[in-house]
């Protein structure tokens, strides 16, 4: 048995040396500012979380990810595990409590609950049902941050850490067709009957360990468009790959970089899962293309922000 199951992702936390620049870059993205003080950005969604995205004052990086534990208990569960600090107040918005936990590679995985909502942000209807063409110009409206990808060496162990720790299941596993090597996998949230994303996590192998992207879910798929027209118009933002259908998962996606290399995924799904979901093994190499578009390029496949 797991120690807790996880509710959900509740936010990535970067690094970057520029406060400003970033918050342009996520503004341009999606994001609203929910507060900036001299050493951090905390940045939100549409849905109902005070805040999605954190950026610490420092050199670029990726600090890790933070999950949203069911109760109470579940904290002091994560608290009592080898290497876990205390449960401790956050000073952020919508206050709350943690645990931090050090994954297999290193990275903080924070454990929060208790945190107060925000009120939704109403999206102007206009931006989608409207007949005038530039009703439809501006940032991809983001709803919430829906999944974390590490990039890793030790991809059976990270997986093992996410499922003993915090109850992920698996949803599908990539293998080689020839060798049926491991490449990676997705595991999903186990909320029981309630539906919920193909994953909430993917572990990538890779020589060097980091996140790969950080992901986002739009308002609608016309967000992954007219947010894709707006970061290409807007600034001088690298574009790594999209907009295109991932198999697994159901999702148009569409993926950018930070000023700094963090890349960051827009996407929009109608596909659901639950606890009994059945899992796949996908077999993956030269001549299988699973994926809608053109084959991923060498900069998406070995981004890692460390
Ligand atoms: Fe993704």
């Amino acid at each position: 048995m797991p120690v807790i199951k996880a509710r959900n992702i509740a936010w990535c936390r970067l690094r970057a040396p520029d406060l400003d620049k970033m918050e342009q870059f996520l503004v341009d993205f999606g994001l609203v500012t929910a507060l900036k003080t001299e050493t951090a950005l905390y940045m939100r969604g549409n849905g109902a979380r005070p805040f999605i995205h954190i950026t610490e004052k420092g050199d670029p990086g990726f600090i890790g990810f933070a999950y949203e534990a069911g109760t109470a208990e579940d904290l002091e569960k994560v608290a009592q595990l080898p290497g876990a600090s205390a449960i401790e107040d956050m000073d952020v918005p919508g206050g709350g409590r943690r645990v931090v936990l050090r994954e297999p590679n290193g990275y903080q995985i924070e454990v929060v609950h208790g945190m107060a909502t925000a009120d939704e942000i109403d999206c102007d209807p206009k931006m989608r049902r409207s007949f005038d063409p530039y009703a439809r110009k501006g940032p991809a409206r983001v709803r919430r941050v829906a999944h974390g990808v590490f990039a890793t060496p030790i991809v059976e162990e990270t997986l093992a850490w996410f499922h003993e720790t915090l109850g992920f299941i698996k949803t599908d596993e990539l293998r080689l067709k020839d060798s049926n090597a491991l490449i990676g996998a997705f595991y999903r949230i186990d909320a029981g009957d309630e539906p919920v994303d193909h994953h909430v996590i993917f572990v990538n192998r890779n020589a060097r360990a980091g996140m790969h992207h950080v992901s986002f879910e739009v308002e609608d798929v016309n967000d992954v468009f007219f947010g894709h027209d707006h970061l290409k118009t807007v600034g001088d933002y690298e574009h790594i790959r999209g907009i295109s259908r991932h198999a697994l998962g159901s999702q148009i996606f569409d993926y950018w970089v930070s000023p700094w290399d963090q890349m960051h995924e827009h996407w929009s799904s109608n596909e659901r899962f639950n606890a009994s979901s059945a899992s796949h093994i996908v077999p993956i190499g030269p001549g299988l293309a699973h994926d809608s578009g053109e084959k991923p390029s060498e900069r998406f496949t070995k981004q890692v922000t460390q």
